[in-house]
């Protein structure tokens, strides 16, 4: 199944390629499912929409929000979602995915309490006094992907052929040991006691996209460690760091974006097995939710697959990152296997909210999808990542108009994640063109030299460089004689 661009001119031309495909995404005529209420964690929230986390990466140096940061959040809050769930937020500097990473610690805590506070005070000026938002934070530590001054700065639990590999890791690369988790769970459990301070109505403890925690899940090969091995083990650190919040933080409440898989073989990623062809195994992820669901999670969010690896798996799009090639998939078959994996979770666990993703691809078509996985009880919410950026209140559009703008929606071009690779702030290029073309053009500049550059061989690089210097000798030279000609007539 090949992949191919979003040309859907209307919800009929959609169907028929996923009859074509023979993919089970239906589509419901009637979508006042996702507007009907639900309660999660006491509150009764007026509709199923969340806005995902999506990484801004436009803190200040310290970690606090800046104005950008309070701009994106302001605009969600307009936009009529019931549920903001805040962006991966460092628990401590060396867990920052890079430099602009937003780091919750006490000296970023009242810029994050005002951040939580204008937020709902932007809700309240929309949609008036009584409105109430739900306001979650994810808690990270980015792990082998962390980058807290620029650079590759990777904290490994254990050895990944495939990824390390692919990060350029050698073999020698020492793993964090045992007592550094112990004490990184502490940290953890400091940033839900200043996020409940901040005003947070919940915190995620982020297990997803093979950051710290989730690499952890999939450690099988960290021997000789509470933290790796069997099950037991490799969840440890998410059960205990959970159920230390629950004891310790009052007032907020506590769950996990968790990978049902991260599309690696076994035994190299969570959610594969050696006993099922698919290497979808989601056995350990219903007893990690049940583990979560007996210490009070009232909801918890499903993520697909690994980024910097396989990054069609977690976000089907159009176009890849630069210098990227296409997958060999139908970005259809990646939303349908969203669905999948989150109506077997969700149908294991009827009381538990599950929240959906991998929506944006669908662009306008997606609430359709949506009302359908809510009406036949295979999820019970339902987050927008990438769309979220691009067209902040599609909530209340949909609400006022009963459908979505095509000419606002998300076009899955990969230009968000490309900014964040690159070390870019990070929205939407297409959409709020004025704030981010400009960085956008910056990243691919700089990709473009220095791939260039990668692209010479030895001999090229060397010989450029004498040409250079010879240049910059010709051009010195040249100066000096004219510099002589104009003292000579004057
Ligand atoms: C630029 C960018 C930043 C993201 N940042 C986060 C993050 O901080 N935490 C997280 O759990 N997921 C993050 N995601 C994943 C999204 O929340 C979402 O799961 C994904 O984009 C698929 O949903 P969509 O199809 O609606 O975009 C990010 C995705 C993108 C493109």
């Amino acid at each position: 199944m090949t992949h191919e661009v979003f040309r859907f001119k209307d919800r009929a031309a959609l169907e028929k390629r996923i009859a074509e495909l023979g993919l089970d995404i239906p589509l419901s005529d009637d979508i006042s499912i996702l507007f009907s209420p639900v309660v999660v964690a006491g509150k009764t929230l007026p509709n199923r929409f969340i806005i995902h986390p999506l990484e801004g990466a436009d803190a200040d140096a310290e970690g606090a929000p800046s104005d950008l940061t309070f701009r994106r959040y302001c605009r969600f809050a307009q936009g009529g979602a019931a549920m903001i769930w805040f962006e991966a937020t460092a628990v401590r500097q060396d867990g920052r995915s890079n430099p602009r990473q937003l780091l919750l610690s006490r000296k970023t805590a009242d810029d994050f309490k005002k951040l939580v506070e204008e937020t709902r005070q932007a809700g309240r000026q929309k949609f008036g006094p009584n409105h109430s938002l739900v306001l979650v934070l994810q808690l990270t530590h980015s792990g082998r992907f962390s980058k807290p001054e620029g650079k590759p700065a990777p904290v490994i639990t254990q050895r990944n052929p495939i990824i390390d590999a692919l990060m350029g890791i050698p073999a020698d690369y020492p793993l964090i040991p045992d007592d550094e988790l112990d004490s990184l769970e502490d940290d953890f459990i400091s940033a839900a006691l200043l996020a409940a301070e901040a005003g947070f109505d919940g915190v995620d403890v982020k297990a997803c996209h093979g950051y710290l925690i989730s690499e952890l899940l999939a450690s099988h090969h960290r021997h000789d460690s509470r933290y790796g091995g069997p099950f037991e083990n490799r969840a440890r650190f998410l059960v205990e760091t959970s159920l230390k919040i629950k004891k310790n933080v009052k007032g907020i409440f506590i769950t996990s974006r968790i990978n049902a898989v991260d599309g690696l073989p076994w035994p190299y990623g969570f959610g594969s097995s050696p006993r099922t062809e698919t290497q979808e195994d989601l056995s350990e992820l219903k007893s990690l939710a049940r583990n979560l669901a007996d210490l009070g999670s009232p909801l918890l969010s499903l993520s697909l697959g690994i980024p910097a690896y396989n990054p069609h798996c977690g976000r089907p799009y159009n176009r890849p990152l630069l210098g990227q090639d296409l997958p060999d998939e139908h970005p259809l078959v990646g939303v349908a296997r969203h669905l999948r994996l989150t109506a077997e979770l969700q149908k294991s666990f009827p009381s538990l909210p599950i929240v959906g993703a991998g929506y944006s691809w669908l662009r306008q078509f997606f609430p359709d999808a949506a009302a359908s996985a809510v009406q036949t009880g295979k999820a019970s919410l339902i987050g927008l990542g990438r769309l979220s950026f691009a067209y902040p209140n599609w909530p209340d559009d949909l609400a006022i108009n009963g459908f979505l703008d095509p000419r606002k929606t998300c076009l899955a071009c990969s230009r968000c994640s490309q900014l964040l690779r690159g070390g870019g702030r990070v929205g939407c290029v297409i959409r709020d063109i004025s704030l981010y073309a400009r960085e956008y053009k910056k990243i691919k500049d700089q990709l473009a030299i220095s791939r260039r550059v990668s692209q010479r061989s030895p001999a090229q690089r060397k010989s450029r460089i004498t040409s250079v210097n010879l240049r910059t000798r010709q051009k010195k030279a040249r100066r000096g004689v004219r510099a002589k000609k104009e003292n000579e007539e004057n």
